[in-house]
């Protein structure tokens, strides 16, 4: 072997394979896109984000997702809401938590174990303040209270100061609901054994908003949606999760005006996500199952106040009517670009909350309704490229 053949056969032969290997690895990993659904989301300190439920808002160039700082064994809140900020939707900078619960206070409404769910934070332009709303629920007292908790602040990454909590709207009626339906036999639909086509007439009618008409509407799963002229909403799952409620907020954002609207009643809609397109409003939700994944649902209005229209589920594929075990929770518009909304969407895993895993996808349209198709990975920059 002359020495030319050993030097190609023992040193630039080993060194080729070499930087070709490393050369279509790293291409490989350049193929997979930055938004990988299902799968662990690590933020600036390699630790998976703590922002379940979430919401997102777009302030000032930069991204904010807040959401429930779950632990491992509880879904209680034990610290309180989580915020991450950033510029592109991919890499995530851990902001710390914005809304502590309150240590060492039993009797303090936001003690340490109840529970916060679905954050959601809007920026209040005339006066300067971010309003935060979530669902609360008082400790020990399960899922009972049903009540809308208020926090603000005037940094957008916290403190937030937590305000109150309470059950919308007490002694008003909503504004779609008929005078015969308000005065409903009480005693006789009192009577009525649950889920009885009977009963559920009765649902329909408003026997849980007359039931709970002096001490306020209940409030769980929940979104804010400010329109284009300004005006807040507080969109929530009411009567017993059977009914949404739309209520308009006041216009700083802190309160309830008392105008509210119930939708497909006893349709059993919960986890609101809505969003606006060429006028039209668009609402994805879910059915009652818990932490258990059901098949969404597409709502569709051209006014906020109704009439709403139930529309078919607005996943394709093999587990549509599992929402790919995922329960929505936010759509938002991406900065800077037409018509594209990205979904937000929680894969629950409640034996380790803080393991649950985040389902974002691009929406897409056809014949003018949203539709939401499984992608192993996807990038903001590529998917609304048109
Ligand atoms: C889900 C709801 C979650 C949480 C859970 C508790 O239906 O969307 O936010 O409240 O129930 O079981």
């Amino acid at each position: 072997m002359t020495t030319s053949e050993f030097f190609t056969r023992r040193f630039l032969r080993p060194v080729l394979f070499f930087s070709f290997t490393v050369l279509l690895l790293s291409c490989r990993a350049k193929d997979r896109d930055c938004i990988r659904p299902g799968e662990i989301w690590p933020d600036n300190n390699g630790v998976h984000i703590n922002a379940h439920g979430g919401g997102m808002l777009y302030y000032r160039g930069q991204y904010y997702w807040f959401g429930e700082d779950k632990s491992e064994r509880s879904n209680a809140a034990l610290k309180g809401v989580r915020c991450y900020s950033s510029k592109d939707l991919c890499h995530w900078k851990d902001e710390g938590i914005v809304l502590a619960v309150v240590e060492d206070e039993p009797a303090h409404e936001l003690t340490k174990g109840c529970i916060i769910e679905r954050p959601k934070v809007v920026y209040n332009k005339k006066t300067g303040t971010f309003v935060m709303w979530f669902h609360h629920e008082l400790r020990w007292r399960g899922y009972s209270a049903a009540r809308v908790g208020l926090a603000v602040s005037d940094k957008v990454t916290g403190p937030y100061r937590f305000i109150h909590s309470y059950r919308p709207n007490p002694g008003i009626w909503p504004e779609n609901m008929s005078e015969e339906d308000k005065s409903l036999d009480m005693e006789e639909a009192s009577r009525l054994e649950s889920w009885t086509p009977e009963w559920l007439e009765a649902v329909r009618k408003g026997f849980f908003v007359i039931r709970d008409f002096e001490g306020g509407q209940m409030s769980r799963d929940m979104t804010v949606f400010v329109d284009d002229d300004s005006k807040a909403y507080h969109i929530y799952s009411s009567e017993e999760n059977l009914t949404l409620h739309i209520a308009e907020l006041s216009d700083d954002y802190q309160s309830h005006t008392g105008k509210y609207i119930r939708i497909i009643p006893a349709g059993h809609n919960e986890a609101p996500a809505i969003f606006k397109k060429d006028g039209r409003y668009f609402m994805i939700t879910s059915g009652c199952t818990g932490w258990r994944p059901n098949a969404a649902r597409l709502l569709t209005a051209t006014s906020i106040w109704g009439p709403w229209e139930q529309k078919p589920n607005p996943w394709q594929g093999e587990q549509a009517d599992i929402s790919f075990d995922s329960q929505s929770t936010f759509i938002f518009p991406l900065a800077g670009k037409k018509d594209a909304f990205v979904f937000m969407a929680d894969r629950w895993r409640p034996r380790n909350p803080s393991d649950g895993r985040y389902i974002w996808l691009p929406l897409e349209f056809e014949d003018g309704l949203p539709v939401l198709r499984w992608r192993d990975s996807w990038s903001p920059a590529k998917a609304f490229k048109k």
